[in-house]
């Protein structure tokens, strides 16, 4: 396992607020008639702007510092030009910064429509990522997280994208261990949760099934029966004093 130093932690939060800065500026940004290129541009300014770099624009073969998903699609979606926002959809966007050797992961969804059903799953998303966060805590393992965010969207009868999870995050983006979104009794829910983990917990859940497939431009991941899907995410570390969300 990957631990950070308290001065290493230190660093992260200092790139995690200016990530959390940038994510404001995207709240504030996304609208009916912007495109998801526009957000694309803001975001790699802002990033730059700050001192950072974009974490996303270092995996290979990604040339751009978003993933921005609407409606069905739930996470990997390339900022594409022809991608303009309209008034019912449900827009996520995913985010990252490099900064000073450490990367710090962030996601938002917005809807910008006014049915109750789709306000009340953007609720829940929230409190889940709300309740998992809660529940990384010293003496808790990875299960308690996952277990958390899974019983709040299952209780409300939404279903976790079971094949995609939450990571570590520090020197590089995705490190150990995964923080899965449905118990499995995989080797990463056994983690035991100590000062000096740092943690990218991320809820990614549907109004219909939760399975999920690989679009044509070999990026996008989809909802397979086409429902609505969401995606909330925050980096949080844990220290000696407790926990921190970073971003
Ligand atoms: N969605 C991933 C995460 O939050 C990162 C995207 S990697 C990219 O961990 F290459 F698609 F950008
Ligand atoms: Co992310
Ligand atoms: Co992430």
């Amino acid at each position: 396992m990957n631990l950070k130093s308290p001065e290493e932690i230190e660093i992260m939060h200092q790139g995690g607020q200016k990530l959390s800065e940038v994510k404001k500026k995207v709240l504030g940004a996304i609208a009916p008639n912007v495109s998801a290129w526009d957000i694309e541009e803001l975001v790699t300014r802002e990033i730059e702007a700050c001192g950072g770099k974009s974490s996303f624009k270092m995996v290979p073969g990604y040339k751009w510092s978003t993933c921005i998903n609407v409606n069905d699609g739930v996470v990997h979606g390339i900022p594409k030009k022809e991608l303009v926002f309209k008034k019912g959809d449900l827009v996520s966007v995913d985010m990252g910064i490099f900064y000073r050797g450490f990367h710090t992961d962030t996601s938002v969804s917005v809807y910008l429509g006014d049915d109750p059903k789709v306000q009340r799953f953007m609720e829940v998303g929230k409190k889940a990522l709300k309740q998992g966060i809660k529940s990384f805590k010293k003496g808790n393992t990875v299960a308690d997280i996952t277990r958390a965010i899974q019983s709040e969207l299952v209780n409300a009868n939404y279903s976790p994208v079971y094949n995609l999870t939450g990571h570590g995050v520090g020197r590089e983006l995705h490190e150990d261990p995964r923080v899965p979104l449905v118990i499995s009794g995989s080797r990463d829910e056994k983690v035991k949760l100590e000062p000096g983990i740092v943690l990218a917990i991320e809820v990614m859940y549907a109004m219909g099934k939760g399975d999920i497939v690989l679009e044509d431009d070999g990026w996008t991941l989809s909802m397979k029966d086409g429902t609505i899907s969401a995606l909330f995410e925050e980096t949080v570390a844990l220290t000696s004093h407790g926990r921190i969300i970073l971003t």
